[in-house]
């Protein structure tokens, strides 16, 4: 089943455009999103939708947080996201019509799970589940389901789960936006540059072999900062589980803004510094506080539009990416973060299928 592959996590990550492309088809119409996806008279329901509360864990928890930004940039809808192990344990104030997702691979964690029981109990408008396993618990106990349709994910360390997830959840926002009403233009970009989503992820694939020689980088560390602003933020708290999970190299996200309010007192030549970059409006920004991590000696490793003007120097190497729209950029930033953590788990010698501890579906709290 391996084919040619050394491990599943890799043959998973280069499988990512066909398990996109499987997620949205049948699913797409020209300008828009077939409302049947998500079942019939849904329209009905996420017409009333007031709130959003988005439930997970691990990788499928970061989904969400991306999806938070995307859902109140392109909704009047509010939206929370939570991990499943807190929300269960504590009480939530009351709100009025919520829209209760659950997004989970396996649909069988059990905070998420006992989450989605709670959430019934305390009596939300719907419930939705996000789920890469047909009949699974979660998709059984929820009122609608939307599935990724990633195939069977072996690796213990989630990437075409997660990515398929960003592109339901995108699916989901434009459902929501179609069934408000008003929005057609929006929505038929939103569909317009979801068509674009497999190309892409193949072309950001093809930066393998120079991610692989950056990866040796990291063999000797011990410690790995990951930044990212906006929806690229959960984008760099991806990255960094994914490389604390297989190659065991402790590995810390901040939104790049936050540099200054304490992290910037690690670095040093000891520290590499990864972070993701797209030609987006917050690209300047951006650019600033890498200049406060290089300033003080810290070496950068960037995954940057190639039109972004960031230079590879001394103390900074850079990966150019091509140009790719705002909205999925997301997704697509994550592919290069994905093969770096690959490829230093590699290097490194570790089980990069199945890391010490670690379970794939986790059933116990
Ligand atoms: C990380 C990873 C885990 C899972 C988490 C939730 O690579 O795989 O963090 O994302 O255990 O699992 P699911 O999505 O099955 O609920």
């Amino acid at each position: 089943e391996l084919g040619d592959y050394r491990h599943y996590m890799l043959k998973e990550i280069y499988e990512q455009p066909q398990a996109v492309q499987k997620t949205l088809e049948d699913r797409l119409d020209i300008n828009s999103i077939k409302q049947c996806i998500m079942g019939d008279n849904v329209a009905e329901i996420l017409k009333q939708v007031e709130e959003v509360q988005i439930i997970a864990c691990g990788t499928s928890y970061h989904a969400g947080l991306i999806a938070r930004y995307w859902m109140e940039s392109l909704t009047d809808i509010p939206c929370q996201v939570e991990v499943a192990s807190e929300y269960r344990y504590r009480r939530q104030v009351p709100r009025k019509n919520m829209l209760f997702v659950t997004i989970s691979q396996s649909g069988e964690t059990a905070d998420t799970l006992a989450a989605l029981e709670k959430a019934k109990k305390d009596g939300c408008l719907a419930s939705l589940s996000i789920c890469n396993v047909a009949e699974s618990s979660l998709q059984r106990e929820s009122d609608f389901s939307l599935m990724t349709i990633a195939g069977p994910e072996i690796g213990v360390a989630s990437t075409k789960a997660f990515t398929t997830q960003l592109v339901t959840l995108k699916l989901l926002i434009g459902l929501l936006m179609q069934a408000k009403g008003g929005q057609s233009e929006a929505v038929a970009s939103l569909v317009e540059d979801l068509k674009k989503l497999p190309v892409l992820i193949e072309q950001a694939l093809e930066h393998d072999k120079a991610i692989e020689v950056m990866a040796e980088h990291f063999i000797e560390k011990h410690n790995a900062l990951f930044l990212g602003r906006g929806d690229q933020y959960p984008v760099a708290m991806e990255g960094a589980l994914k490389l604390k999970e297989i190659s065991y190299i402790h590995a810390e996200a901040y939104p790049a803004g936050e540099l200054k309010h304490g992290p910037l007192a690690l670095v040093d030549s000891e520290m590499p510094i990864v972070a993701v970059a797209p030609n987006t409006s917050l690209l300047e920004k951006l650019k600033s506080n890498l200049e406060e991590v290089r300033s003080r000696g810290g070496f950068l490793y960037l995954f940057a539009d190639k039109t972004s003007g960031i230079a590879p120097q001394d103390n900074i190497q850079v990966i150019e990416m091509d140009e790719v729209p705002e909205s999925i950029a997301p997704i697509i930033y994550t592919i290069p973060l994905q093969l770096l953590s690959y490829h230093v788990a590699v290097f490194k010698g570790t089980d990069v299928d199945k890391p010490r501890n670690l379970a794939k579906s986790v059933t116990v709290e």
